[in-house]
């Protein structure tokens, strides 16, 4: 067997250890339900050796679909074993949510690759059957994102806000801990900061029995994380409620780059059905390629989030300042100055690509979750859009050497990169998922 060959086996391998059924579990034991954004990158690989089957991870992703249009971060594996998970979330304060006996879910979305993955599925089909499948999928898309600007763009300035880490999927980057440290830290935590006591927290921790303590998140990012999420649902997930007194609003980048490309793929999808996208939402697509540049900081040539009350600009870079690549829509001088840092070895370009913070940033830390290491979901969103600036060889390179870190079939959920070492939990879906996709195509 040629070694392509014996990893896309082992990554085939890793997909159909964490199958479902209906859906993936992006792995064992950390994470035994089905998220959004994982979904999408696992449908993207399994178009590869399954098309019906990668249909149904998206339409399952849809079942969890709220009246409101929005589309859930998590939806819960049913039984007795995940209740506490489920009662965590409670959503069914909300009204909008599903009925809980039928379809549980979180209360909070994640990154929009919902689009990107159904236009993945289709280019795997004829074009009579990709406009059944388009057709099949179009007012479940068209809904989500006019949830997106109706709940989340409310004063129609182009952006969307984001109220938790988790809907970025970027749980503990940089610019989101910056904010919280800086300005929204509870007194409680703070207190016990101060006191080490929070040390107690860990023993009550899932996370760090499955991965070591110093590639998560730390006590005290985690209690912030659960106390935000804690007050989402005592408003319900009612976003009127929540603005009036938000902890955490925040137009991210990463979040609103994603939906550039969403939003282009929407449009191809209805041009392709002949179906009529609402006047709404045609302006709202314009205004957000548009809104981009605001984040733009000429100062330091780079894009960042902003809080979306004052809209000061939260100048710290991580991972998303790469990701206006991934839009298309920014001009390509712009694009120059962001590849520049990805060929530079202390800034965005050491031995194994990308890591999830710049080098040159006190954040850095080669094995903190998002505050360093490698993730292969990020860098498949950079090399797409590399592609298409006609960055090609750039495009192999990272592929190259993103192939190079599962080379041994160690499918982790994120790799140091220094030094290649894995990290996180093993047998990962998007690993996996996006391992095939780049050996299939
Ligand atoms: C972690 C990641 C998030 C992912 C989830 C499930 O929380 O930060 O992006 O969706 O795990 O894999």
């Amino acid at each position: 067997m040629s070694e392509t060959n014996s990893v896309l086996d082992q990554a085939v391998a890793v997909l159909k250890h964490n199958d479902r059924g209906l859906y993936t579990i992006p792995a064992h034991q950390m994470y035994p339900h089905q998220w959004l954004w994982d979904s999408c990158f696992i449908a993207i690989g399994l178009r590869h050796l399954d098309i019906e089957r990668a249909k149904i991870e998206i339409l399952t992703l849809l079942r969890g679909q709220w009246k409101n249009g929005m589309i859930p971060h998590m939806i819960f594996t049913p039984g007795k074993a995940y209740r506490h998970d489920r009662e965590i979330w409670r959503s069914w304060v909300s009204p909008f949510a599903p009925d809980p006996e039928d379809v549980c879910t979180s209360g909070i979305t994640q990154p929009p690759m919902l689009a990107e993955a159904i236009v993945a599925i289709g280019q795997k089909m004829t074009l009579v059957e990709r406009r059944g499948w388009y057709r099949q999928v179009f007012p479940a898309l068209v809904q989500y994102h006019m949830w997106l600007y109706r709940d989340r763009d409310p004063h129609g300035e182009g952006l969307t806000l984001q109220i938790h880490p988790w809907e970025t999927g970027l749980d503990n980057s940089p610019p989101w801990m910056h904010e919280l440290h800086e300005h929204l830290l509870p007194w409680w935590i703070r207190a016990l900061e101060k006191t080490k006591l929070e040390t107690v927290v860990g023993w009550f921790r899932r996370d760090t029995k499955i991965v070591p303590r110093d590639q998560r998140f730390t006590n005290i990012d985690a209690m912030a994380l659960y106390d935000t999420q804690r007050r989402l649902r005592r408003k319900s997930y009612e976003i009127g409620k929540i603005l009036d007194h938000a902890l955490f609003a925040i137009e991210d980048l990463a979040f609103n780059c994603i939906l550039i490309r969403a939003n282009e793929h929407l449009l191809e999808i209805a041009k392709s059905i002949r179906a009529e996208v609402p006047a709404d939402l045609l302006l709202s697509i314009d205004l957000t390629r548009k809104s981009l540049e605001e984040l733009w900081d000429p100062y330091t040539e780079q894009y960042y989030s902003r809080d979306f009350v004052t809209h000061r600009l939260i100048k710290v870079p991580s991972i998303a300042s790469l990701l206006p690549l991934y839009t298309g829509v920014i001009s390509k001088e712009r694009a120059d100055i962001l590849v520049k840092t990805i060929e530079n070895e202390h800034i965005f370009g050491p031995s194994f690509p990308i890591p999830s913070a710049p080098l040159n940033t006190p954040w850095f830390n080669p094995r903190r979750y998002w505050q360093g290491p490698t993730w292969f979901n990020t860098n498949w969103l950079i090399i797409d859009g590399l592609k298409r600036y006609g960055y090609k060889h750039h495009a192999d390179a990272l592929i190259e050497g993103s192939l190079e870190l599962v080379k041994d079939g160690h499918f982790n959920e994120y790799f140091n990169p220094l030094t290649g070492e894995p990290l996180g939990t093993p047998d990962f879906s998007w690993t996996a998922a996006l391992t095939i996709d780049w050996l299939k195509k």
